[in-house]
């Protein structure tokens, strides 16, 4: 008989709803590796808030490690006002930073598409949203991020955005390696009427579509024109490639159409291991209610098995939040009249149940 494939997995909770999320993530992906037949070795480790206050280091040196030698690594959230009067190295988002530059993981995947169903959940016109699927490549380990030098005086502050050639073409061919396999399409996206670091930022850009992907159809746009495109036709985009800061907040923006950040999920690639992550943050302010939606951390869960080989199972994974969805199952962040209200882990119970089960949800 065939040995099953077994894969380390290391989860951070971290703060605020990541717990809560990140405990039906891990629900469904056990569910799927039975039903799927590989094995997942999940361990959890220390990071952001809850490190610091129990080793005083958002990123204690056990939980690097741990992640370092990982297959996967799955992130809840980090941060919360209980640690928001820290600064530098002491704050909970540092430690996701180091986490991220460790690892190499220089290209952050942002899917963002409107299930059917749900165009009515948008506070956009569900005519401007539905049909919308769109990925955001955005660069996760350079720019103002990381570039030096950055410093603060009583009277002064200041952060350098910064991109070398190469950091712009490796995270380049991955934004066209995907339109290869999506509709074709890449918009890059810069601020190179003004910076000169996305003057940069374009020329490599074009210059890596022009040797290598001169069947992609590229264009350019500004981030002030992106953001405005984003609400107003948002179903022109394919893939979008952008720096670091600028996917920031392209991404949230993004998620006003599928009517949630508790929708989006991430993946972080290029390095060593892949770092997984909902795209919202650790939503202090209904942390611990066990209202939070963990569709966002789920769907994280699809993408780490991707990544894995394990399409199978992710596409199992999809299928269970497309079937609870249609059923009209709802967290409160999504609920409308007639929907059916669930919490975190119901939600959670019912993607593991129908990524299992194969079967459509009863709709009654
Ligand atoms: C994100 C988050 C992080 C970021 C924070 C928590 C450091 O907002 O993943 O989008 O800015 O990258
Ligand atoms: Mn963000």
């Amino acid at each position: 008989m065939q040995e099953k494939n077994t894969y380390w997995i290391a989860v951070l909770p971290g703060d605020g709803i990541g717990p809560e999320v990140a405990r039906e993530a891990r629900r469904v992906l056990e569910a799927v590796s039975e039903a799927y037949g590989f094995c997942v070795e999940i361990s959890e480790y220390a990071m952001g808030g809850a490190a610091l206050d129990l080793y005083d280091d958002p990123l204690p040196p056990a939980t690097l490690d741990a992640c370092k030698a990982a297959d996967a690594v799955f992130l809840g959230a980090v941060g919360g006002p209980k640690w928001d009067d820290r600064t530098g190295d002491q704050r909970p988002e540092s430690g996701l930073l180091k986490l991220r530059k460790a690892l190499g993981v220089y290209a952050n995947l942002r899917p963002v598409s409107v299930p059917t169903g749900l165009a009515d959940a948008s506070p956009l016109r569900a005519d401007v949203v539905a049909g919308v699927d769109l990925l955001v490549v955005r660069e996760l380990t350079g720019g103002i991020y990381f570039g030096m030098p950055k410093g603060r005086t009583e009277t002064e502050a200041f952060n350098t955005m910064r991109y070398t050639t190469e950091e712009i073409e490796r995270v380049a061919h991955v934004a066209f390696q995907w339109a290869e396999q999506r509709q074709g399409r890449v918009t890059s996206v810069d601020k190179a009427n003004v910076l000169v670091v996305s003057q940069l930022w374009r020329a490599v850009v074009t210059a890596v579509h022009e040797a290598s992907y001169p069947h992609i159809a590229l264009d350019h746009l500004y981030v002030d024109n992106a953001a405005m495109q984003l609400v107003r036709a948002p179903r022109q985009f394919d893939v979008i490639l952008t720096a670091n800061l600028f996917g920031d907040i392209l991404s949230d923006l993004a998620a006003t159409l599928p009517g949630s950040l508790g929708m989006l999920p991430s993946a972080s690639v290029g390095g060593s291991v892949g770092l997984f992550e909902p795209v919202h943050g650790s939503a202090p302010d209904i942390a611990g209610q066990g209202k939070a939606n963990p569709i966002a951390a789920i769907l994280s869960v699809a993408m780490l098995l991707d990544t894995l080989g394990e399409n199978a199972a992710a596409g199992a994974v999809r299928r269970g939040v497309q079937a609870v969805l249609a059923a009209r199952y709802r967290t409160v962040d999504l609920w409308r009249d007639g929907d059916k209200q669930v919490l975190t882990a119901e939600m959670g119970a019912l993607i593991a149940h129908h990524a299992t089960a194969g079967e459509a949800v009863m709709t009654g």
